[in-house]
């Protein structure tokens, strides 16, 4: 991909403009209350920089998968009561995302307001990137920002099809995330330490292939690495990998033996039985683990060698989680190696909600350089894949 430096908004005149943002407010809930607000703060400096030089800011954004219809769990009423906390001012949700009602409160709305239009995917047109639906979003506004770097990677109506009708640029997150992440391409810190986790190697193979040619070290962990080891003839008992994909695998160990970047794979594992809250467990090397157990978590030797790699790192770049977090003490892998990180003086960019979220359960994410609000979108990024809702922004000239 080649990567252009776009126009973002504080290139261009908003005063007295209605400017159309799309954000990616698609963030965690909970009985109607927003649990992890990374999305939201993201997009605070774009909305103030826009209402402070006297726009008026209709915002846009999806919430789940609602496949075309109206999931009433997944309105944005929640959202918007969150994001007025954080600005400090009302934010007028609307229950519509394009029709009548919209068309009336954008007419009356005033610079320095802020509207919500509902959950974009509750229209059928927005997956489909239908013409007529990102049409109809157009003639809400005069311009339109792009924030929404975690839904870049989609081609849809709210992100790319409305670009065809009114003038496009970046909002001050999409800037920002597009720097950071190509920063790790273009110019990174030596040694460049990639740390990849998550289930499946299949998911990630992309982004494997690159950090494998551009990283002087891959540290692997999750199910991928279970994948991994079960390619190189490992039993690893009842552990979950991906039958599917172990020809994969064999081919990116072999690509990685003619590579100059590390692989590093797990030297032991936290086996468990259950895989439930407070399961006892042991530690074992990958040649030990029996039936009727799995790998769960990388273990304390893994931990201490990856440490290491971290800590003599110039750069560290880190998606996908090193055991099954979420189920302590399977957590123990990923809180190790998210303590090194932190400590580490090198510059670091995770991306990836659940990485996130580890971090920011630990009290860790103040200490990371960048965490960027992609998921798939921070992957493709990497991947070196055309992003369309950045392709159709506008580009600087020199
Ligand atoms: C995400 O959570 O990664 C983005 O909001 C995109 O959501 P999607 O995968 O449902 O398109």
């Amino acid at each position: 991909m080649k990567i252009v430096a776009k126009v973002s908004i504080e290139q261009v005149e908003v005063a007295g403009k209605r400017v159309l943002v799309r954000a990616d407010l698609n963030v965690p809930l909970a009985d109607g209350v927003v649990q992890d607000d990374t999305r939201i703060r993201g997009v605070l400096p774009t909305i103030k920089n826009l209402l402070e030089r006297g726009a008026c800011v209709i915002l846009v954004s999806h919430l789940g998968r609602p496949k075309g219809k109206v999931v009433p769990e997944l309105r944005l009423d929640p959202v918007a009561e969150h994001l007025s906390k954080l600005l400090g001012r009302p934010v007028r949700k609307l229950d519509q995302v394009v029709g009548e009602e919209v068309e009336k409160a954008v007419a009356e709305s005033k610079a320095g307001e802020v509207l919500l239009l509902e959950n974009v995917r509750f229209e059928p047109g927005e997956e489909k990137n239908d013409p007529e639906l990102a049409a109809r979003l157009a003639r809400l506004a005069d311009l339109f920002v792009n924030d929404a770097f975690g839904t870049a990677h989609r081609a849809h109506a709210s992100t790319a099809g409305v670009a065809k009708h009114i003038p496009a640029v970046a909002g001050l997150l999409m800037i920002k995330e597009i720097e950071a992440l190509t920063r790790c391409l273009e110019q990174p810190g030596r040694p460049l330490v990639a740390i990849l986790g998550g289930a499946k190697v299949s998911d990630k193979i992309g982004v494997l292939r690159r950090f494998m040619q551009l990283a002087d070290t891959l540290l692997v962990g999750g199910g991928m690495a279970n994948t991994l080891l079960a390619a190189k003839g490992y039993d690893l008992g009842d552990s979950f990998y991906e039958a599917e994909s172990l020809d994969l695998a064999k081919t990116l160990l072999e690509e990685s033996g003619q590579s100059r970047c590390r692989l590093e794979l797990p030297v032991d594992l936290l086996i468990a039985q259950e895989l439930k809250p407070n399961a006892s467990y042991q530690v074992v090397s990958p040649e030990a683990v029996p039936a009727g157990w799995k790998a769960v978590d990388i273990g304390p030797e893994t931990v201490k060698e990856y440490s290491k790699a971290v800590a003599a790192a110039g750069m560290v770049v880190w998606n996908g989680p090193l055991g099954v977090f979420e189920v302590p003490p399977f957590h123990q892998g990923t809180e190790g190696v998210a303590r090194a990180v932190a400590e580490s003086r090198a510059y670091s960019v995770v991306g990836g909600g659940d990485v996130v979220a580890a971090l920011e359960k630990l009290g860790l994410a103040d200490k990371i350089s960048f965490i960027s609000t992609g998921g798939g979108a921070t992957l493709e990024f990497w991947e070196g894949k055309e992003l369309p809702g950045i392709a159709v922004l506008q580009e600087k000239t020199s």
